[in-house]
């Protein structure tokens, strides 16, 4: 039928979205089949009642002509309907076709109480996610996939925001796996594992952390695409996949979604220009970061000194900085980097071999690093032995030189939607006092 809106039965018609200008169906009448949606708007006048009507297989309405004397004290933005009718082009121009339900059968189902905070983008999303993975598997780059467990005993980012895994029926109690096992923060470490015997290697999957739920670009549950590349020696052969990686997805996006990206412009962040995004991306170091902080006439809620970490506001001002459009900043000072990152010994100030992409409208949008395979400076960091003996067995056992990064893609859908806000680009965000259901 006509397009993923079911609105007819004219099985000749090839054209993509049902309602789209170019439609076959805005040069004929056609008598209806049925039509299912929910109500996006209602307005009334003497003799009919205008509705837009979604069904949410696309962000497009379909425009709905009925008699007012359908005064059903149901029928208001919300509404589920079905409505028969004849399509019939239409004397606006924005909208080609509408539908003439005028002495056809119309249902009001219900009204619905329940609204998602979220805009319609499942579909996107999951085309999405294949981008991503398109990119890393195809020939040139030829990464293997690897399904990281979810379920862990270690912090990988050591920063302590774990959901601890508890078995509520006895007899097992607490000792299931006899030792803490939580929700994994990210899938890094078991990566790391698997890049001994695949030089390339990724997975994609639900990561969690407990963190400030007051942020705009934080989420208790989030999805992270990780890469990890054995035989890199360079901040530069990470940096080139990550922006390799974010051109590729967003050419397609730009190729593939273009109205719907174009919607959220319009109504959401108008004047963000997505094409503007695919230059060669900058690179600056942190000690240059720090520097342009400390020249700039902006106010800081934070300090700004060599060895402070660099917060939302911070890295916001960098990217407006660069000319809006993404930044690389490397070679943060040691202590704020995770252990398992690779000490810059040849550098001045102590510094490790991690990168951060920051995007426009989010800041950090991917973290990576080259990790350190020497086991000497491994050990040194304090309680690693304790907790990571397996790792640093990697070490012990002949490791060699890698690097990997990780990107939030929820993050992605911000940053190229333009959404202010991280919990609107997710059906069911979870953040702190927020898991009804
Ligand atoms: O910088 P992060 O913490 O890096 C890691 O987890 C590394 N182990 C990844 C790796 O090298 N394999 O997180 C990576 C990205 C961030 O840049 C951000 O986009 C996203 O994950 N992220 C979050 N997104 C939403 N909500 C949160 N609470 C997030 N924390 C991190």
């Amino acid at each position: 039928s006509c397009g993923r809106m079911r609105i007819c039965g004219n099985k000749k018609c090839d054209t993509p979205s049902s309602i789209s200008p170019t439609c076959k169906l805005s040069r004929k009448k056609i008598q209806i089949n049925q039509s299912y949606g929910w109500v996006r708007s209602v307005r009334a006048q003497k003799a009919n009642v205008f509705l837009h009507v979604n069904d949410g297989s696309s962000l497009q309405s379909l425009q709905v002509v009925a008699s007012s004397e359908l005064s059903d004290p149901l029928l208001t933005f919300g509404s589920a309907v079905e409505v028969t009718g004849i399509l019939k082009k239409s004397p606006h121009q924005k909208q080609p076709v509408e539908l003439d339900a005028k002495n056809h059968k119309f249902i009001v189902f219900c009204f619905i109480f329940f609204f998602l905070r979220t805009f319609p983008l499942k579909s996107k999303s999951d085309m999405a996610l294949s981008i991503f993975a398109n990119f890393l598997i195809s020939g040139d780059n030829g990464f293997v996939e690897i399904n990281t467990p979810i379920i862990t005993s270690n912090d990988c980012e050591g920063a302590g925001e774990l959901f601890q895994v508890e078995v509520i029926k006895a007899p097992y109690g607490e000792n299931f796996f006899s030792v803490p096992a939580y929700l994994t923060v990210s899938g890094q470490l078991h990566l790391e594992v698997v890049s001994g015997a695949f030089s390339k290697v990724y997975t994609f999957g639900p990561t969690f952390r407990a963190e400030n739920s007051q942020s705009r670009r934080h989420l208790a549950e989030f999805y992270m695409v990780e890469a990890e590349i054995s035989f890199t020696q360079s901040l530069e052969d990470l940096t080139k996949v990550m922006e390799d990686m974010f051109r590729f997805a967003t050419e397609h996006v730009l190729a593939h979604c273009v109205e719907d990206v174009d919607l959220f412009h319009k109504h959401v962040t108008p004047g963000q220009k997505l094409k503007e995004y695919l230059v060669s991306f900058l690179r600056i170091t942190y000690r240059e970061a720090i520097d342009i902080l400390r020249r700039s006439s902006e106010r800081f809620a934070f300090p700004t000194d060599w060895g402070c970490d660099l917060k939302t506001e911070h890295e916001k001002y960098l990217v407006k900085h660069c000319g809006n459009i993404p930044v690389f900043v490397t070679d943060y000072p040691y202590d704020l980097k995770p252990f398992y990152a690779r000490d810059n010994q040849d550098h001045p100030e102590r510094t490790a071999a991690a990168v951060d992409l920051l995007v426009p409208g989010v800041g950090e949008l991917c973290g990576g690093s080259l990790r350190e395979e020497r086991l000497n400076l491994l050990s040194a960091r304090a309680g690693l032995e304790d907790v990571y003996s397996w790792y640093l067995d990697l070490r012990r056992f002949g490791s060699v030189p890698h690097g990997g990064f990780g990107l939030g893609f929820e993050r992605y859908l911000q940053c190229i939607l333009g959404v202010d806000n991280i919990k609107d680009v997710v059906p069911f965000p979870r953040f702190s006092h927020s898991c009804l259901l």
